[in-house]
């Protein structure tokens, strides 16, 4: 610990998930690529179906079957390629290396055990501690987590939690197993602000002492703005821009960032704006022949919708995969 990060933590190649149903074949994660470093915060944002959560399931493989299978690419973890392990051996980096958090906590918690039964359980099966380790671990999260009166609320049952407690508890029984990786699927969405905003900054602590690599999901600029060193839009199934998270909302590139951010309220304004961004998102069972944002995009070329954009590094470390870009 403590020495600077070599490489990634995890590393996505070329992830691609389809939908297989009976209206066909979905494209539904075509081709995603990233990387993420320990200790980083890289934010996951875009429209509604455009792949977020199924690429952050396919990632420990938990995609859901048979409606989805990983078609194609790479998910390493370290530098090994989790999508060639056994199901025995994904088994124990699910949790153990890579935890998920999901935007419901109510469907993370058993209703029938209670809270404190279920942290404990997580700690005894990631860590294997026992008896007075194991309460004093516990206690230790709970702390951390800032759930009052531990010792008393830990005999809880999960309705008697508050939605801002639940979520806590997720995250303490998600961190228990001490993961690299935490998969953050709109963990804040249920939370009212001020909860949301305590949570966050616990997140962080934690990721400072830890070293903690995040894949944040959201739908909320703010809370971009907040958490994330660097942000990837997708759009369609794809990584369409990637930069750094100031210089994303300084100077986005791709036209459907430019619409994206234009379409966020302004909450300084005192008439809330709210641009819609024109047209329809792509149906994930008709791939667009180019780029899949040409029907939508005011800069669209001919090219644009004949064949498909490539990734096109640009300064900064960002991409972007628009023919704009190409000279
Ligand atoms: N179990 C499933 N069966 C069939 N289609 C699915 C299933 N899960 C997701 N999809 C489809 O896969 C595509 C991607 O969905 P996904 O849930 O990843 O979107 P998202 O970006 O997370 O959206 P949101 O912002 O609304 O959470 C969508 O077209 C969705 O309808
Ligand atoms: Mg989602």
């Amino acid at each position: 610990m403590g020495e600077a990060p070599t490489g990634p933590v995890l590393e996505v190649k070329d992830l691609r998930t389809h939908l297989f149903t009976s209206r066909g074949v979905g494209r539904a994660v075509d081709g995603v690529s990233f990387a993420l470093r320990r200790g980083e915060t890289l934010g996951l944002v875009g429209e509604s179906g455009s792949g977020k959560s199924l690429t952050c399931l396919s990632l420990l493989r938990l995609n859901p079957q048979p409606a989805s299978r990983i078609v194609g690419g790479a998910v390493l973890y370290e530098g090994t390629d989790l999508l060639a392990k056994t199901d025995e051996e994904m088994r124990r980096y699910r949790g153990k290396r890579i935890a998920l958090v999901l935007q419901d906590p109510m469907t993370a918690l058993n209703p029938v055990f209670t809270v404190g039964n279920q942290i404990f359980e997580a700690i005894r099966l990631h860590q294997g501690a026992r008896g007075s380790r194991l309460r004093k671990i516990a206690a230790e999260m709970m702390r951390l987590l800032r759930i009052p009166d531990p010792e008393q609320r830990l005999g809880d049952y999960p309705h008697q939690f508050s939605g801002g407690m639940r979520q806590r508890a997720v995250g303490a029984i998600a961190l228990s197993g001490k993961p690299s990786v935490l998969i953050a699927d709109e963990p804040t969405t249920a939370l009212d602000v001020t909860i949301q905003a305590a949570y966050l900054e616990v997140l962080k602590e934690i990721q400072r002492r830890e070293r903690l690599a995040i894949l944040f999901v959201t739908h909320d600029f703010a809370v971009v703005a907040r958490m994330c060193d660097r942000v990837a839009v997708m759009y369609a199934g794809k990584i369409v821009e990637t930069a750094d998270t100031w210089r994303l909302f300084d100077d986005p590139r791709h036209p459907y960032t430019v619409a994206l951010l234009r379409s966020v309220p302004d909450v300084e304004a005192r008439i809330e704006r709210l641009y819609a961004i024109e047209g329809q998102p792509p149906s994930v069972f008709e791939p667009a022949k180019g780029c899949a944002f040409a029907a939508r995009c005011p800069h669209a070329e001919a090219r644009c919708h004949d064949e498909p954009p490539p990734d096109v590094p640009l300064e900064g470390g960002r991409a972007v995969r628009c023919w704009l870009f190409v000279r």
